[in-house]
């Protein structure tokens, strides 16, 4: 059987990392062979990418870049060998990210995103992308509420203003509105234990 692609995405605060991690312990219990895995990240360079990105201040292209160079190396490493495998891949956030954050809230000319996608997903029917992509959609004041409460160090993109966040939420859903088959908008403002219910009820008709 075909492995199967399912991305969870959303602004900092929104819970999706909490969700990713039931999803995933979801999916083994009913049998599947999961990888858990997460962008920017997923692979040792990825990881080492990551922790640069999060931390150096840096040029917006230069950004774009380095995500999609994160992303190459983890697709190439970890995503596509094991949906070759027949394994779910399930990731906490993928290029829907670089959408929302470096072309939503930074800016960043859609174009250039899209090139940057066909040539590292490829292009056409033999390109690359999610089954199924959650999208946890929050109001920032909570989110950023949310954040505070994990009395975290905040990281480079943490630390940006509402109305940068108010940017990233709207490139998401408008991200959801282009690509209605694979997007579900969840409204991270509910309970976690009906948005579990609600997860539950998708993956089983979708998937
Ligand atoms: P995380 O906190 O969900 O692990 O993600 C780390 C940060 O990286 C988050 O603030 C969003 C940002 N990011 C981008 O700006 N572009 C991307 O393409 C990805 C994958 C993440």
């Amino acid at each position: 059987m075909a492995g199967r692609f399912i991305t969870f995405e959303g602004i900092d605060g929104a819970g999706k990392s909490t969700h990713h991690a039931w999803m995933v312990e979801f999916l083994r219990a009913k049998g599947h062979a999961v990888v858990s895995t997460r962008e920017p990240g997923g692979t040792p360079l990825g990881e080492k990418l990551r922790g640069l990105l999060l931390s150096e201040a840096m040029d917006l292209e230069t950004e774009a870049m380095l995500m999609f160079a994160a992303r190459r190396e983890h697709i190439v490493q970890i995503i596509s060998p094991a949906l070759a495998a027949g394994k779910w891949v399930v990731s906490d956030r993928f290029t829907d990210a670089s959408f929302a954050y470096q072309g939503g809230g930074r800016g960043l000319a859609r174009s250039k995103l899209q090139q940057l996608e066909a040539w590292v997903q490829g292009t056409g029917t033999g390109a690359l992308q999610p089954d199924l992509t959650f999208l946890f959609d929050l109001d920032v004041a909570i989110a950023a509420k949310r954040l505070q409460g994990m009395g975290q160090v905040a990281d480079r993109f943490e630390q940006e203003k509402t109305d940068f966040f108010e940017r990233v939420r709207q490139a998401y859903l408008d991200r959801a509105k282009d690509f209605p088959e694979r997007f579900r908008v969840i409204d991270a403002g509910s309970s976690v234990d009906s948005i579990h219910v609600l997860l539950e009820k998708i993956i089983t008709s979708v998937c």
